[in-house]
């Protein structure tokens, strides 16, 4: 039996299999536990069990000697320091595939939000203002027929690009593999929406630069990581009319405040993280993480490792 900390409560049933087998505390709270509360049971634990929200960063490793094995409740790992727990053996595991179709599903919801005016639509008729049909209320722009640019063709973008083949949009892809250039994927299209890991060379990716390449009628649509927006220059582009408007999964910083200049600029759409949040999804999500975790307890290869390079080892015994 090994002590687990889980940094949240998790949909569905996975827990009780990991509580079956493990000593188990689960973060009771709706927040995520502060640095200082992660910290105090860093040197009890063995496994991990981490949101997106937690910075598993070399310092909480390094105050964890016990731990074997962390498993992050997300795709994206951005959130932890691989190098620091590759050094130490420890593996990461993560939660690949089952979210695809439900963040590429928002991707293009958010695309027809911003695009078709969804959001000011219903407070237009909240507020009491709907007095007839107009030939020109709310005008929006199509997304059927649309050059839409995926930035990152993984699983994610290559899903958004499959959806949009019954759209009849024209797909522009880039990515480390191929597809067209950045500077053209901007200049062509209509709506660009960003699909790839927050990384060293992602962040900042669409700055001001950027920006100002798009077609002021296009719209910018963010589901992978906040910081891959440049926010300043996003809240600049919006204000100055550089693009038509964005809409916004993920945000730098996250959560955005409620006072946040981003919220004063104009045709924004924005989430709160909301990619993978289905009830399917997340309680798959749940199985996914809880699986890693088990067999990285075990010291059997994880079903997911977001840093492969580390071998099973068997837990002393
Ligand atoms: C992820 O998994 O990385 C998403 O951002 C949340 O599901």
């Amino acid at each position: 039996m090994a002590r687990v900390f889980l940094t949240r409560r998790l949909p569905g049933t996975a827990l009780d299999r990991l509580a079956a087998e493990h000593e188990v505390e689960v973060w009771p709270e709706r927040v995520p536990p502060g640095r200082d509360e992660l910290l105090r049971r860093a040197s009890e634990i063995e496994g991990l069990l981490s949101l997106l929200t937690d910075p598993i960063d070399a310092e909480l490793i390094a105050a964890a000697p016990r731990l074997r094995a962390i498993s992050n409740y997300a795709v994206g790992v951005d959130n932890v320091d691989l190098e620091a727990a590759s050094a130490r053996g420890i593996p990461v595991g993560n939660t690949p595939d089952v979210l695809t179709d439900s963040t590429a599903d928002l991707a293009v919801a958010l695309m027809m939000g911003i695009g078709r005016r969804l959001v000011e639509g219903d407070a237009y008729v909240r507020r009491g203002e709907w007095r007839t049909w107009e030939p020109e209320l709310l005008l929006g722009r199509d997304l059927h027929g649309a050059a839409v640019g995926v930035v990152g063709f993984g699983r994610i973008g290559r899903a958004v690009a499959r959806r949009l083949e019954g759209f009849d949009c024209e797909i522009l892809h880039t990515s480390r593999r191929g597809g067209v250039s950045l500077e053209e994927l901007l200049e062509r299209s209509d709506f660009v929406t960003l699909h790839t890991p927050l990384t060293a060379e992602t962040r900042g990716l669409i700055g001001a630069e950027a920006l100002r390449r798009m077609k002021p009628t296009a719209y910018l649509v963010n589901t992978a990581r906040g910081p891959v927006v440049h926010t300043d220059a996003l809240v600049h582009a919006l204000h100055a009319g550089e693009i038509a408007g964005a809409a916004l999964d993920v945000t730098d910083p996250e959560p955005l405040p409620g006072d946040h200049p981003l919220l004063d600029a104009p045709n924004l759409l924005v989430l709160p993280h909301l990619g993978s949040a289905t009830h399917a999804t997340r309680e798959r999500m749940a199985d996914m993480a809880v699986n890693n975790l088990l067999a990285g307890l075990r010291g059997e290869r994880m079903p997911h490792q977001a840093n492969p390079e580390v071998a099973p080892t068997r837990p002393a015994r």
